[in-house]
């Protein structure tokens, strides 16, 4: 059994002889695009270790001065986009072919040093990291992480916390889901009372909350600076209650209904036969697409059980086109592949079991016949909000019961529709929905571990899934976590040997 410390598993990871040391005076070395990953590089290892670490940002060839870590961005050669990462005595190596997986490069950098590392204080050293060879690229290009900021709504603090712990698994995307029954959490200037009405309430009656587009763009920009796309998600035409308290007319019947603070879903749905809620869909739209760098814009389209199939086709037809006319990608749950008729390319995010229910896979082919790919976030093995055991206060138990960490392992993106393979997958996604998580702490214990098993099973290649040694090496890895005051369970799974908490 291969052990090393890099989570996920790197394709190829060889240890060599010797170790590097890491000291005030070690320089780090980057010209060009790769200065801002070596200035992220040199911050990150500041805390823990005291050193104010200079950056030698020089044309003239580095090549061959001792005590530097040297960030280049050049070919690797590797089967796709990906990583080279070199540690001898003298110096330490990180090639990329693009900024985004020099990125990559440091959070294993970061994963080779002592767990220490993590620290927010000075810790005594020394800061030695081990000889290595290490080449690596990713499964998938898209590996996400979800978070409903509607069901409970996420400080702008909390979701920047979050976007770290998902950097340091090398995830790159995560998805905001903005609006839901209970909350409405993104300012929208032509629409204003969508938050001022919209916002107040949350599950259980809290007092909810929004983003200005300040806080929006606060968060995406954060995200990007760790190669993190944002991707909103708008979800219609059901989910929709808090649109529908907020602007009478919304609504098919003209009536405002009440706020909503309960968990049941599938009840509320826009108006389709109305034009106001197409001004509102292309207003809304473009306010969001406006706002949002990324390629995506997710429409939602799930569990939509108060709208006729007749409408809902309708709706779905005319929602596609308003928002791909703003220059979108488009992305929908996977009952939106109920239309034959989506703009080409529209992504469809699969949300069923692992084995496949309801038909859920004709609506995947139907996504890729109409030339799209699929992310894949199987309820079952991704939902992390899933409760780890039946005694467990935390999640919900919908998705067939709990959701162990060996059941977040053990699954295959390409082996749960008949015929889609990495071919037609664009990545996976780890979706955490807030009925049952209102703060970071509860959100990092249902996140991890099991978003290091979705981000190995993004990662790391097919063949090398091996659950004896992912459990090995977690058990040695999860200090770290502890180190970086990143709240998880431990227990739950009997297969795990994690180390008893310390506190
Ligand atoms: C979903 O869980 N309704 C996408």
């Amino acid at each position: 059994m291969t052990t090393h410390p890099v989570m996920p598993a790197p394709v190829h990871y060889s240890p060599q002889n010797g170790h590097f040391e890491l000291t005030e005076s070690t320089r780090i070395h980057a010209t060009g695009t790769a200065l801002s990953v070596a200035d992220h590089l040199a911050k990150a290892l500041r805390p823990a270790t005291g050193f104010a670490l200079s950056i030698d940002e020089s044309d003239n060839a580095d090549a061959g001065t001792p005590n530097t870590i040297a960030l280049t961005i050049g070919t690797t050669a590797l089967p796709s986009p990906g990583y080279l990462l070199t540690v001898d005595e003298s110096r330490v190596e990180l090639r990329a072919d693009d900024a985004a997986h020099l990125f990559t490069a440091v959070q294993s950098l970061r994963q080779l040093l002592p767990t220490a590392i993590e620290a927010t204080t000075v810790q005594a050293g020394p800061w030695l990291i081990p000889g290595a060879e290490i080449s690596d690229y990713p499964r998938f290009v898209y590996r996400g992480a979800m978070l409903d900021v509607a069901r409970h709504f996420f400080a702008v603090a909390d979701v920047k916390r979050y976007l770290d712990r998902m950097a340091l698994l090398k995830l790159n995307v995560l998805h905001l889901h903005l609006t839901d029954d209970q909350g409405w959490r993104l300012h929208i200037d032509s629409w204003p009372d969508l938050t001022a009405l919209g916002a107040t309430t949350a599950v259980g009656g809290g007092s909810g909350g929004f983003y200005s587009k300040a806080d929006y763009t606060e968060i995406v920009e954060y995200a990007a600076s760790r190669f993190i796309t944002v991707v909103p998600e708008i979800d219609v035409p059901g989910h929709t209650n808090a649109a529908l308290a907020a602007y009478p007319e919304l609504n098919a019947d003209g009536a405002a209904p009440a706020p909503y603070t309960g968990i049941e879903v599938g009840f509320s749905s826009l108006s389709i036969d109305k034009e106001v809620t197409y001004q509102l869909l292309d207003d809304v739209f473009r306010e969001v697409s406006e706002l949002t760098p990324g390629p995506y814009l997710h429409l939602g389209g799930d569990e939509s059980l108060a709208t006729s199939d007749e409408d809902y086709l309708e709706f779905i037809r005319r929602a596609t086109r308003i928002a791909a006319s703003h220059g979108k990608t488009l992305i929908g749950w996977h009952e939106m592949g109920r239309s034959r008729d989506l703009p080409e390319g529209t992504i469809g995010q699969y949300w069923s079991f692992v084995t496949p229910r309801d038909d859920a896979d004709k609506r995947v082919a139907s996504f890729i016949e109409q030339g799209g790919r699929m992310i894949m976030s199987p309820a079952d093995a991704i939902y992390l909000d899933m409760k780890y055991a039946s005694e467990e206060a935390l999640g919900l138990e919908w998705a067939d019961g709990p959701t162990t960490l060996h059941d977040a392992y053990h699954w295959d993106p390409a082996a749960i529709v008949v015929g889609v393979t990495d071919d037609h997958i664009l990545g996976i996604e780890a979706p955490v929905w807030t009925e049952t998580i209102d703060n970071l702490r509860d959100l990092d214990y249902m996140a991890f571990p099991r978003i290091v098993a979705a981000a190995e099973i993004a990662w790391s290649p097919r063949e090398g899934h091996d659950w004896a040694g992912f459990t090995q090496r977690l058990a040695d890895w999860s200090p770290r976590l502890d180190a970086a005051h990143i709240n998880y369970n431990r227990v739950s799974d009997v297969n795990w040997p994690a180390p008893a908490d310390p506190k």
